[in-house]
């Protein structure tokens, strides 16, 4: 017998794994070990010119691991992106078909026991080989009550041509300080009001995990009354630690991929995610892509709080990943950088100057 109205699953990739081939399907996000008759099946299903399908114990199988479907089952999305693309996007779904509804009373002890669980495996800030531990002066938190958000938000524009002019280290202290330090204080009060064990922190953007998983490392080019080179921002304790590494205008626009309007940024701040933290609540893509929206954030209150400080920013989310993980001294970490944040004194013109000489 055989059945012609079978499909390969287009949710599903493959890949090897201790001389096996792994089959993950993105939606149902399960994984299975494929033996090699089961594989080859797939293959043949794949190929739009092959015999129709033997209708044997292989294809049941398949079927009820949906890595074969029903030719009635949904069409798979139009996608224009890459095949990568794709799957990361079909891999951070989440489907009603597999999360089934919960009562009142399972969400909320799901809520209690994923808080009180995650407490004894919270990791420690992640912090490079530094060589100096610099301890920051108060934060001024008055200068961000000189705009109105309405201002702030209004006068925020992405600048490309910036000028050589230094900024203060009161200003970027007390910017770190407003983005990454805890404003609302140590403790996180209602919780502690109702005796509950709790674990995150609050800072001025939100956070996934509640556990504030992004760490910013300031880049000081052009900074008054703070050396040329990059620092970890310790956000507890409102120090600098300067990192061994160190950089200028050249190396900075070679790491945001050849972005020529780096050039006289006053100082910068890379969004370092630690993904440890996200992993204590989430371990699958959905988290991942969490992780990316967590930085978003942080990087729009930088923007906006920078701004309010009349500075002049530029954001990107480009560049070489290796170049920044060196540099940033968090190769072979659990850490990555997600945006860089520019900041400094310019025109605020959008068009780089060159653009416009090329084009004249
Ligand atoms: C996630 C993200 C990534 C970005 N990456 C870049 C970039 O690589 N290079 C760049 O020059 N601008 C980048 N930008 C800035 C946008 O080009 C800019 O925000 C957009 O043109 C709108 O202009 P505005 O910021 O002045 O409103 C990025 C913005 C966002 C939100």
């Amino acid at each position: 017998m055989t059945n012609s109205k079978l499909q390969y699953n287009r949710n599903a990739f493959y890949y090897l794994k201790d001389g096996k081939v792994i089959a993950c399907n993105t939606l149902s996000q399960e994984y299975y070990e494929l033996e090699e008759d089961y594989f080859r099946r797939l293959l043949t299903a794949s190929n739009n010119n092959s015999h129709p399908l033997p209708n044997d114990n292989i294809n049941k199988e398949l079927l009820e691991g949906g890595l074969l479907l029903e030719d009635k089952s949904e069409p798979s999305i139009s996608w224009e992106g890459d095949p990568i693309s794709f799957f990361c996007h079909q891999g951070t779904r989440i489907l009603s078909q597999y999360t089934p509804k919960l009562s009142d009373e399972e969400v909320c002890s799901d809520f209690i026991s994923l808080s009180s669980s995650s407490a004894k495996e919270i990791p420690a800030r992640y912090i490079p080989e530094y060589s100096e531990r610099i301890p920051l002066q108060e934060p001024n938190l008055d200068y961000f009550n000189d705009s109105s958000l309405y201002n702030a938000a209004k006068n925020r524009k992405t600048c490309r041509n910036f000028e050589n002019k230094s900024v203060k280290i009161d200003l970027l202290n007390s910017l770190l300080y407003f983005c990454f330090g805890p404003i609302h204080g140590k403790l996180w009060e209602d919780f502690e009001q109702y005796n509950i064990p709790s674990y995150g922190l609050r800072r001025s953007s939100p956070s996934a995990t509640g556990l504030q998983g992004c760490d910013a490392y300031l880049v000081a080019l052009n900074v008054e009354g703070l050396e040329k080179g990059i620092y970890y921002y310790s956000s507890d304790e409102h120090y600098l630690y300067r990192l061994k590494n160190t950089l200028d205008d050249e190396s900075l626009i070679y790491t945001t991929n050849d972005q020529f309007w780096a050039k006289n940024l006053s100082a910068g701040i890379f969004i370092v995610n630690d993904m440890r933290r996200t992993w204590v609540k989430d371990k699958k893509a959905r988290g991942y892509l969490a992780a990316y929206l967590e930085a978003g954030h942080i990087s729009q209150t930088i923007l906006l709080a920078a701004t309010a400080l009349k500075l002049q920013t530029w954001l990107t989310g480009t560049f070489r990943d290796d170049v920044v993980d060196n540099l940033l001294q968090i190769k072979g970490s659990p850490c990555f950088a997600s945006v860089f944040v520019g900041l400094g004194y310019g025109d605020n013109g959008s068009i780089p100057k060159k653009f416009i000489e090329t084009i004249r």
